[in-house]
């Protein structure tokens, strides 16, 4: 069998997970798919051979701290949101169809402001311990959760591509408006209108708006960067999925999610993690010597 169909057999078996089962021994999918010597390459990586690392985080990252996540079966947002009856999953971030119908978003936004209800978990805090060795270059999230900052993710390393809560504006005129009195009216469910009698959102990209002009660094962070690590992301929108091709084939690449996606695996250095985050993470961190540190990172910042 021609090598490359091995690679895409075993980039199949590795995606439905059940590569042991079929027993193909997934070091033959250049991607090292959980392989029983992949923590101790990654550790070896992340410890003794970088210093320029970018991060890119999606939901998958805030499940572990009691967020749903959007698109896995059952317990994702877009499954939970039926009781809005929308015309299809997304147009709970649409423009046109929050001018219309407001107040699916407000309901979700109630449920997502930061701060009120969920806390940073151990796969935020092993972002800031990159940062605190010195090794992270840039974090980008698709989370609009604001839990990297709570992390203590300083705001010049972290880039919000999908927005967040922490400003303001109207639709209509673009004024920006006090984020916490914005939060205060939606929090009581209501929506907040601005003099020009448009409504104001916090600045969640929605579908078919502008990322963040910074969001566009990443051409060059993925050229500096040493090292690629994808966090519970399906990799399903872009541009931000974009990032994870962008990188160089000498940089290598590292996915911790619970299934493969996007190009993850099929490059020569590239390291794939399936399974649970946290547990990967932890196990991770146990093999580089860095879980004292990360435990204790979480510990002083969430008693801070
Ligand atoms: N451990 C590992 N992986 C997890 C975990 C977990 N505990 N929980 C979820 N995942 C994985 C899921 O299997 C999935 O592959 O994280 C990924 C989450 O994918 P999505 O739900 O599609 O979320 P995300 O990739 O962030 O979505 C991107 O879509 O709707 C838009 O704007 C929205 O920013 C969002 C974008």
């Amino acid at each position: 069998m021609h090598v490359s169909y091995i690679n895409l057999l075993a980039a199949a078996i590795c995606r439905s997970g059940s590569w042991r089962s079929i027993g193909i021994r997934a070091t033959s999918y250049r991607g090292l798919c959980n392989s029983p010597d992949s923590f101790e390459k990654i550790s070896t990586i992340i410890r003794d051979k970088c210093e320029n690392v970018v991060v890119m985080a999606g939901a998958g990252l805030s499940t572990p701290s009691g967020i749903p996540d959007f698109r896995s079966p059952k317990t994702g947002l877009y499954h939970n949101l039926q009781k809005y009856k929308l015309p299809y999953p997304e147009a709970i971030f649409d423009v046109q169809y929050f001018i219309d119908n407001p107040m699916p978003f407000i309901t979700l936004a109630q449920e997502l402001y930061p701060g009120e209800k969920y806390r940073p978990n151990l796969g935020h805090y092993f972002v800031r311990l990159l940062h605190e060795k010195g090794k992270l270059l840039r974090m980008y999230t698709q989370n609009i959760d604001g839990l990297e900052r709570l992390s203590g993710i300083p705001g010049e390393k972290l880039i919000e591509a999908h927005g967040s809560f922490s400003t303001a504006s109207c639709i209509v005129c673009g004024d920006k408006h006090d984020p916490e009195a914005v939060k205060k009216t939606i929090l009581a469910g209501k929506v907040h209108l601005c003099s020009c009698k448009g409504y104001v959102k916090p600045d969640i990209v929605f579908f078919g708006e502008q990322l963040p002009g910074k969001f566009w660094l990443h051409n060059l962070d993925a050229i500096a960067a040493d090292l690629l690590i994808v966090l519970g992301t399906s990799l399903e929108v872009h541009p931000f999925a974009s990032i994870c091709d962008a990188v160089p084939y000498r940089t290598p690449r590292i996915l911790i999610n619970r299934e493969v996606v996007g190009s993850l695996g099929l490059r020569d250095l590239d390291h794939v993690l399936v399974g649970d985050i946290i547990e990967n993470i932890n196990k991770l961190a146990q093999e580089m010597g860095w879980l004292d540190d990360l435990i204790a990172l979480q510990k002083d910042n969430e008693n801070a």
